[in-house]
């Protein structure tokens, strides 16, 4: 059988061309898989295709020009959970001297992926099938090492990191996504799912979303250093239902050792919404809080260091221009949000959960934030949430300012 004529026989489910970036590649028909008037899942479709997940995309998309602006040479790029090969597609078509290694279990996918790279006339994408693992690992060892890996499961990501960074080169890049939400934000009966796979206690609080970032790259962060690689946070973000991680890989014990330092715990008080935060593997803990003297709740190992580099980060602002990307604005909005914060602020707080408790009117954002400056306290929203602010003030010290604020 012709390698076209296998690629049809898979194709036996009703397809469409999709346009991302500046790329049209072939996914399932989303319209014919519908199963109401507008639901349909992605884990559902004979192929995986998530329309929402472009923002991922174009943010990949310009995280990976932005690195590989710093390299003359051609480069290499693995995406070994391709299911359409929409990233690593886009990746071959939209920017310069990168070659892509693609990869997925299913026939189904490869079959896809193959149409899709004919449609474009691309020469430098190679396909493989077979599992993650063995595809990264086997890739290594014949060919050689990779550039940049892009690691994008349905799921944790847990199962394929090791294998990421054995495959991956000193100074390389890898993108590491994360679906797996309840557990890592602490949902009841997911908490021991966390445990499991990313040997860390998380904490449902208002900043869950930050824990479960702080979380992963912890795992990543000691997973690396076991090959004793320092893995420098270039970029960070939570979005939607997932959270996505961007770390250069640099080669050296001592470094792998320094960050390490960045490791630790972060104490909760759920009586006065107080929180402290504890670096070190075994720091000196008092897990009294000091506001109240309840007892804390605590979350971790997790990170505790920035979880962005912002020259990195102004970079990425600098390449935007260039690109095609549908999210441009809210790309720029986000990247701007994230270098506004101040990272060594660890956690946020909501402003309505503290107004709700208080009876208080939510005032204008602006009100709350220019009080806290004129106080000469540091503080800055936050890209974790619209309603809340990220600040070095204390619990206490907002709720005063807002209490000031309510109208008489
Ligand atoms: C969430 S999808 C990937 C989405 C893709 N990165 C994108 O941007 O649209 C996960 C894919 O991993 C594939 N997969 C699951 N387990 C695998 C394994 N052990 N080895 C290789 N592929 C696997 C599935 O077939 C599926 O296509
Ligand atoms: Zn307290």
């Amino acid at each position: 059988m012709s390698k076209t004529e296998e690629t049809e026989q898979h194709l036996n489910f009703p397809i469409i061309l999709h346009k991302e970036g500046s790329t049209s590649f072939y996914i399932p028909d989303l319209d014919y898989y519908k199963m109401d008037i507008s639901e349909y899942l992605p884990s559902k479709l004979p192929v995986f295709f998530n329309p929402t997940m472009e923002f991922r995309r174009d943010i990949s998309i310009l995280a990976i020009k932005t690195y590989k602006s710093k390299k003359l040479q051609k480069i290499t790029f693995a995406e070994p959970l391709a299911a359409t090969g929409a990233m690593g597609i886009r990746v071959a078509n939209e920017l310069e001297g990168i070659t892509v290694y693609i990869n997925d279990i299913s026939k189904k996918a490869i079959a896809l992926i193959e149409k899709s790279v004919d449609h474009n006339k691309l020469d430098n994408i190679n396909i493989s099938n077979g599992y993650a693992n063995n595809f990264l690992i086997e890739c290594a060892k014949k060919i050689k090492r990779f550039d940049i890996i892009d690691i994008d499961p349905f799921g944790t990501p847990v199962p394929f990191l090791n294998s990421a960074l054995f495959s991956i080169r000193g100074d390389g890049l890898i993108s590491c996504t994360a679906t797996d939400m309840p557990p890592l934000v602490g949902i009841r009966n997911n908490i021991q799912a966390c445990v499991r796979n990313y040997g860390s206690v998380p904490l449902k609080t208002e900043y869950s979303h930050e824990i479960a970032l702080r979380i992963l790259i912890g795992y990543i962060v000691r997973e690396a250093a076991k090959y004793n690689h320092a893995a420098k946070i270039l970029f960070s973000h939570s979005s939607n239902h997932y959270i996505q991680v961007f770390v250069k890989l640099i080669h050296g014990i001592l470094l792998a050792n320094q960050i390490l330092t960045e490791i630790g715990y972060i104490g909760h008080c759920f009586k006065c919404g107080n929180r402290v935060s504890f670096k070190g593997y075994i720091p000196e803990i008092s897990n009294k809080c000091i506001n109240c003297g309840n007892k804390l709740k605590f979350a971790g190992p997790l990170w505790l260091g920035d979880y962005a580099d912002k020259e990195f980060c102004q970079e990425m602002l600098k390449n935007l221009d260039d690109l095609e990307l549908k999210t441009k604005n809210r790309i720029e909005k986000i990247i701007q949000l994230i270098i506004n914060e101040d990272h060594e602020i660890i956690t946020y707080h909501e402003i309505p959960k503290i107004c709700k408790k208080e009876n208080f009117i939510i005032p204008p954002f602006e009100n709350i934030i220019k009080s806290l400056r004129q106080e000469k306290f540091s503080v800055n929203r936050t890209h974790f949430s619209q309603s809340a602010i990220r600040t070095n003030a204390t619990r206490e010290k907002i709720t005063q300012i807002i209490k000031k604020l309510q109208p008489r």
